[in-house]
Protein backbone atom coordinates (compact mmCIF):
# COMPACT_ATOMS: atom_id res chain seq x y z
CA UNK A 1 0.00 0.00 0.00
CA UNK A 2 1.58 3.23 -0.52
CA UNK A 3 -1.24 5.73 0.68
CA UNK A 4 -2.32 4.71 3.78
CA UNK A 5 -5.87 6.51 5.04
CA UNK A 6 -8.21 6.83 7.83
CA UNK A 7 -10.39 8.47 10.09
CA UNK A 8 -9.48 8.87 13.85
CA UNK A 9 -10.91 11.38 16.53
CA UNK A 10 -12.17 13.81 13.97
CA UNK A 11 -8.75 13.84 11.96
CA UNK A 12 -8.81 12.18 8.03
CA UNK A 13 -5.20 10.63 7.62
CA UNK A 14 -3.47 10.66 4.22
CA UNK A 15 -0.18 9.00 5.08
CA UNK A 16 2.15 8.80 2.07
CA UNK A 17 4.17 5.34 2.42
CA UNK A 18 6.13 4.25 -0.26
CA UNK A 19 9.95 4.35 1.47
CA UNK A 20 11.31 2.01 -0.89
CA UNK A 21 11.11 4.90 -3.25
CA UNK A 22 11.97 7.73 -0.97
CA UNK A 23 7.73 7.98 -1.48
CA UNK A 24 7.93 9.37 -4.99
CA UNK A 25 4.42 10.09 -6.01
CA UNK A 26 2.94 7.74 -8.78
CA UNK A 27 -0.63 9.13 -10.87
CA UNK A 28 -1.99 5.91 -8.42
CA UNK A 29 -0.74 7.77 -5.21
CA UNK A 30 -2.03 11.21 -6.54
CA UNK A 31 -5.39 9.19 -7.48
CA UNK A 32 -5.61 7.68 -3.99
CA UNK A 33 -4.66 11.51 -2.49
CA UNK A 34 -7.77 13.14 -4.45
CA UNK A 35 -9.84 10.48 -3.22
CA UNK A 36 -8.85 11.06 0.12
CA UNK A 37 -9.01 14.92 0.12
CA UNK A 38 -12.68 14.72 -1.22
CA UNK A 39 -13.83 11.62 1.34
CA UNK A 40 -12.32 13.98 4.14
CA UNK A 41 -14.50 16.92 2.43
CA UNK A 42 -17.64 15.34 2.57
CA UNK A 43 -17.29 12.78 5.80
CA UNK A 44 -19.42 15.16 8.48
CA UNK A 45 -17.20 13.06 11.16
CA UNK A 46 -13.77 14.91 9.86
CA UNK A 47 -12.76 18.04 11.49
CA UNK A 48 -9.17 18.14 9.92
CA UNK A 49 -7.06 16.88 7.54
CA UNK A 50 -3.61 15.28 8.00
CA UNK A 51 -0.86 14.91 5.43
CA UNK A 52 2.25 12.96 6.14
CA UNK A 53 5.18 10.99 5.37
CA UNK A 54 7.43 8.17 6.64
CA UNK A 55 10.69 8.75 8.67
CA UNK A 56 13.42 10.92 7.29
CA UNK A 57 11.40 11.11 4.03
CA UNK A 58 8.21 13.08 3.67
CA UNK A 59 8.67 12.85 -0.51
CA UNK A 60 10.51 12.84 -3.12
CA UNK A 61 8.12 14.22 -5.30
CA UNK A 62 6.57 13.48 -8.57
CA UNK A 63 8.01 9.33 -9.70
CA UNK A 64 10.85 10.74 -11.89
CA UNK A 65 10.29 7.03 -13.81
CA UNK A 66 6.65 8.03 -14.12
CA UNK A 67 7.36 11.64 -15.35
CA UNK A 68 9.72 9.93 -18.28
CA UNK A 69 7.03 6.92 -19.08
CA UNK A 70 3.17 8.87 -18.08
CA UNK A 71 4.05 12.62 -18.43
CA UNK A 72 1.13 14.32 -16.19
CA UNK A 73 -0.30 16.86 -18.34
CA UNK A 74 -0.73 15.28 -21.58
CA UNK A 75 -3.54 14.13 -23.75
CA UNK A 76 -6.77 16.15 -24.81
CA UNK A 77 -8.27 17.16 -21.15
CA UNK A 78 -4.87 16.96 -18.86
CA UNK A 79 -6.99 18.89 -16.23
CA UNK A 80 -8.32 15.05 -15.81
CA UNK A 81 -5.02 13.82 -15.05
CA UNK A 82 -4.76 12.05 -11.35
CA UNK A 83 -2.10 15.03 -10.32
CA UNK A 84 -4.11 17.66 -11.31
CA UNK A 85 -7.21 16.55 -9.78
CA UNK A 86 -4.99 16.30 -6.38
CA UNK A 87 -3.90 19.88 -6.77
CA UNK A 88 -7.67 20.79 -7.26
CA UNK A 89 -9.10 18.85 -4.44
CA UNK A 90 -6.35 20.20 -1.88
CA UNK A 91 -6.96 24.07 -3.28
CA UNK A 92 -10.74 23.22 -2.49
CA UNK A 93 -10.74 21.34 0.26
CA UNK A 94 -12.76 23.43 2.64
CA UNK A 95 -11.42 21.99 5.89
CA UNK A 96 -7.99 22.92 7.62
CA UNK A 97 -5.29 20.85 6.38
CA UNK A 98 -2.22 20.13 8.66
CA UNK A 99 1.21 18.98 6.78
CA UNK A 100 3.55 17.02 9.04
CA UNK A 101 7.23 17.29 7.13
CA UNK A 102 8.61 14.45 8.12
CA UNK A 103 11.83 14.62 6.09
CA UNK A 104 13.00 15.48 2.53
CA UNK A 105 10.16 17.20 0.81
CA UNK A 106 10.97 17.51 -2.85
CA UNK A 107 9.47 19.32 -5.79
CA UNK A 108 5.94 18.87 -5.22
CA UNK A 109 6.27 17.43 -1.28
CA UNK A 110 7.50 21.58 -0.94
CA UNK A 111 4.60 23.09 -3.08
CA UNK A 112 1.86 21.28 -1.52
CA UNK A 113 2.58 23.02 1.59
CA UNK A 114 1.71 25.87 0.31
CA UNK A 115 -2.08 24.70 -0.42
CA UNK A 116 -1.81 23.46 3.44
CA UNK A 117 -3.31 25.32 6.55
CA UNK A 118 -0.31 24.19 8.85
CA UNK A 119 3.04 23.03 8.12
CA UNK A 120 5.21 21.35 10.81
CA UNK A 121 8.82 20.37 9.69
CA UNK A 122 11.37 17.82 11.49
CA UNK A 123 14.80 19.22 11.73
CA UNK A 124 16.06 16.58 9.99
CA UNK A 125 13.95 18.04 6.77
CA UNK A 126 15.46 19.41 3.92
CA UNK A 127 12.84 21.19 1.67
CA UNK A 128 13.83 21.82 -2.31
CA UNK A 129 11.62 22.50 -5.61
CA UNK A 130 14.78 21.94 -8.10
CA UNK A 131 12.50 22.39 -11.12
CA UNK A 132 14.68 24.13 -13.25
CA UNK A 133 17.37 21.73 -12.19
CA UNK A 134 15.41 18.86 -13.81
CA UNK A 135 14.90 21.22 -16.95
CA UNK A 136 11.57 21.45 -15.87
CA UNK A 137 9.50 24.88 -14.90
CA UNK A 138 7.43 25.30 -11.57
CA UNK A 139 4.41 23.97 -10.41
CA UNK A 140 1.12 23.99 -8.23
CA UNK A 141 1.08 27.86 -8.71
CA UNK A 142 5.10 27.63 -7.07
CA UNK A 143 5.69 30.32 -9.50
CA UNK A 144 3.00 32.55 -7.62
CA UNK A 145 2.91 31.78 -4.49
CA UNK A 146 6.84 31.28 -3.83
CA UNK A 147 7.33 34.96 -4.88
CA UNK A 148 4.31 36.36 -2.29
CA UNK A 149 5.52 34.51 0.26
CA UNK A 150 9.01 35.07 0.51
CA UNK A 151 9.74 37.83 -1.69
CA UNK A 152 11.39 37.77 -4.90
CA UNK A 153 14.87 37.82 -3.87
CA UNK A 154 14.65 34.48 -1.72
CA UNK A 155 12.18 33.16 -4.26
CA UNK A 156 14.82 33.31 -7.01
CA UNK A 157 17.46 31.07 -4.73
CA UNK A 158 14.58 28.46 -4.31
CA UNK A 159 12.89 28.53 -7.67
CA UNK A 160 15.88 29.11 -10.57
CA UNK A 161 18.74 27.41 -8.35
CA UNK A 162 16.91 25.13 -6.66
CA UNK A 163 18.88 25.64 -3.64
CA UNK A 164 17.67 23.22 -1.12
CA UNK A 165 16.55 24.79 2.42
CA UNK A 166 15.82 23.51 6.01
CA UNK A 167 12.84 23.46 8.81
CA UNK A 168 14.25 26.54 10.23
CA UNK A 169 14.66 28.47 6.89
CA UNK A 170 11.03 27.46 6.09
CA UNK A 171 9.77 28.80 9.14
CA UNK A 172 11.84 31.80 8.67
CA UNK A 173 10.84 32.45 4.96
CA UNK A 174 6.92 32.16 5.80
CA UNK A 175 6.16 28.78 4.35
CA UNK A 176 6.04 26.79 7.62
CA UNK A 177 4.54 27.30 11.25
CA UNK A 178 7.40 25.87 13.30
CA UNK A 179 10.45 23.28 13.73
CA UNK A 180 10.07 19.76 15.61
CA UNK A 181 12.58 17.13 16.98
CA UNK A 182 11.95 14.46 13.99
CA UNK A 183 10.13 11.97 16.67
CA UNK A 184 7.18 14.67 17.83
CA UNK A 185 6.31 15.95 14.62
CA UNK A 186 3.68 14.03 13.31
CA UNK A 187 1.98 14.03 17.00
CA UNK A 188 2.18 17.79 16.86
CA UNK A 189 0.78 18.22 13.63
CA UNK A 190 -2.01 16.04 14.71
CA UNK A 191 -2.84 17.52 17.95
CA UNK A 192 -2.68 20.67 16.06
CA UNK A 193 -5.63 18.70 13.75
CA UNK A 194 -7.46 17.15 16.54
CA UNK A 195 -7.95 20.70 18.14
CA UNK A 196 -10.40 21.44 15.34
CA UNK A 197 -13.00 19.03 17.24
CA UNK A 198 -13.41 22.14 19.81
CA UNK A 199 -13.77 24.25 17.18
CA UNK A 200 -17.32 25.22 15.09
CA UNK A 201 -16.90 23.48 11.99
CA UNK A 202 -18.79 26.06 9.84
CA UNK A 203 -17.09 28.60 11.03
CA UNK A 204 -13.90 27.57 10.42
CA UNK A 205 -15.27 26.47 7.00
CA UNK A 206 -16.51 29.95 6.37
CA UNK A 207 -13.21 31.45 7.32
CA UNK A 208 -11.16 29.01 5.48
CA UNK A 209 -12.99 29.90 2.16
CA UNK A 210 -12.74 33.93 3.28
CA UNK A 211 -8.91 33.16 3.72
CA UNK A 212 -8.66 31.37 0.28
CA UNK A 213 -11.48 32.71 -1.93
CA UNK A 214 -9.48 35.98 -3.30
CA UNK A 215 -6.56 34.28 -4.83
CA UNK A 216 -8.64 31.03 -5.66
CA UNK A 217 -8.98 31.51 -9.58
CA UNK A 218 -5.54 33.22 -10.17
CA UNK A 219 -3.97 30.17 -8.20
CA UNK A 220 -5.83 27.56 -10.56
CA UNK A 221 -5.51 29.61 -13.68
CA UNK A 222 -1.34 30.14 -12.98
CA UNK A 223 -1.08 25.87 -12.00
CA UNK A 224 -3.10 25.67 -16.01
CA UNK A 225 -0.34 27.65 -17.44
CA UNK A 226 2.23 26.20 -15.20
CA UNK A 227 0.95 22.75 -16.68
CA UNK A 228 1.31 23.47 -20.19
CA UNK A 229 4.92 24.66 -19.97
CA UNK A 230 5.80 21.73 -17.69
CA UNK A 231 4.29 18.90 -20.01
CA UNK A 232 6.19 20.53 -22.66
CA UNK A 233 9.53 20.67 -20.60
CA UNK A 234 8.74 16.84 -19.90
CA UNK A 235 9.74 16.24 -23.34
CA UNK A 236 12.31 18.33 -23.52
CA UNK A 237 15.99 17.52 -24.49
CA UNK A 238 17.23 18.80 -21.08
CA UNK A 239 14.70 17.22 -19.04
CA UNK A 240 15.62 13.81 -20.74
CA UNK A 241 19.38 14.65 -19.85
CA UNK A 242 18.55 15.13 -15.94
CA UNK A 243 15.97 12.36 -15.72
CA UNK A 244 18.77 9.88 -16.79
CA UNK A 245 21.19 11.58 -15.10
CA UNK A 246 19.28 11.05 -12.03
CA UNK A 247 18.94 6.84 -12.73
CA UNK A 248 22.78 6.91 -13.54
CA UNK A 249 23.29 8.43 -10.29
CA UNK A 250 25.47 11.20 -12.46
CA UNK A 251 25.49 14.89 -12.17
CA UNK A 252 23.62 15.81 -15.30
CA UNK A 253 25.66 17.36 -18.26
CA UNK A 254 23.54 21.17 -19.85
CA UNK A 255 26.87 21.93 -21.52
CA UNK A 256 25.71 20.77 -24.98
CA UNK A 257 22.70 23.07 -25.02
N1 LIG B 1 11.28 9.19 -8.51
C1 LIG B 1 11.59 7.92 -8.72
N2 LIG B 1 12.43 7.24 -7.92
C2 LIG B 1 12.95 7.91 -6.87
C3 LIG B 1 12.66 9.25 -6.60
C4 LIG B 1 11.77 9.91 -7.49
N3 LIG B 1 11.40 11.17 -7.30
N4 LIG B 1 13.34 9.63 -5.50
C5 LIG B 1 14.04 8.56 -5.08
N5 LIG B 1 13.81 7.51 -5.91
C6 LIG B 1 14.35 6.17 -5.82
C7 LIG B 1 15.81 6.12 -6.25
O1 LIG B 1 15.89 5.96 -7.67
C8 LIG B 1 16.28 4.90 -5.50
O2 LIG B 1 15.82 3.75 -6.19
P1 LIG B 1 16.78 2.43 -6.27
O3 LIG B 1 16.92 1.98 -4.85
O4 LIG B 1 15.96 1.49 -7.11
O5 LIG B 1 18.07 2.90 -6.90
C9 LIG B 1 15.51 4.96 -4.19
O6 LIG B 1 14.36 5.78 -4.45
C10 LIG B 1 16.28 5.60 -3.07
O7 LIG B 1 16.70 6.89 -3.48
P2 LIG B 1 18.18 7.47 -3.23
O8 LIG B 1 18.38 8.64 -4.15
O9 LIG B 1 19.18 6.36 -3.31
O10 LIG B 1 18.04 7.95 -1.70
P3 LIG B 1 18.88 9.09 -0.95
O11 LIG B 1 18.54 8.93 0.50
O12 LIG B 1 20.32 9.06 -1.37
O13 LIG B 1 18.27 10.48 -1.47
C11 LIG B 1 16.52 11.99 -2.10
C12 LIG B 1 16.94 10.83 -1.19
C13 LIG B 1 15.02 12.23 -1.89
C14 LIG B 1 17.31 13.26 -1.71
C15 LIG B 1 16.84 11.65 -3.56
O14 LIG B 1 16.27 10.36 -3.83
C16 LIG B 1 16.31 12.59 -4.58
O15 LIG B 1 16.87 13.66 -4.79
N6 LIG B 1 15.25 12.16 -5.33
C17 LIG B 1 14.75 12.88 -6.48
C18 LIG B 1 14.02 14.12 -6.07
C19 LIG B 1 13.48 14.83 -7.28
O16 LIG B 1 14.22 15.38 -8.07
N7 LIG B 1 12.15 14.80 -7.42
C20 LIG B 1 11.43 15.36 -8.52
C21 LIG B 1 11.06 16.76 -8.20
S1 LIG B 1 10.16 17.50 -9.51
Amino acid sequence: MTIKTGVHNGVATIEIARPEKKNALTVAMYQAMSDALQAAAADGAVRAVLITGQPGVFTSGNDIEDFMSRPPGQGSDSSESPVFKFMRALIECDKPVVAAVTGAAIGIGTTMLLHCDFVYVSDEARLAMPFVGLGLVPEFSSSLLVPQLMGQRRAAEKLLLGDPFTGEQAVECGLANAVLPAGEVVNHARRVAERFNALPPGAVRESKQLMTAPQRELILKTIRTEGELFARRLRSPEAMEAFQAFFQKRKPDFSKF
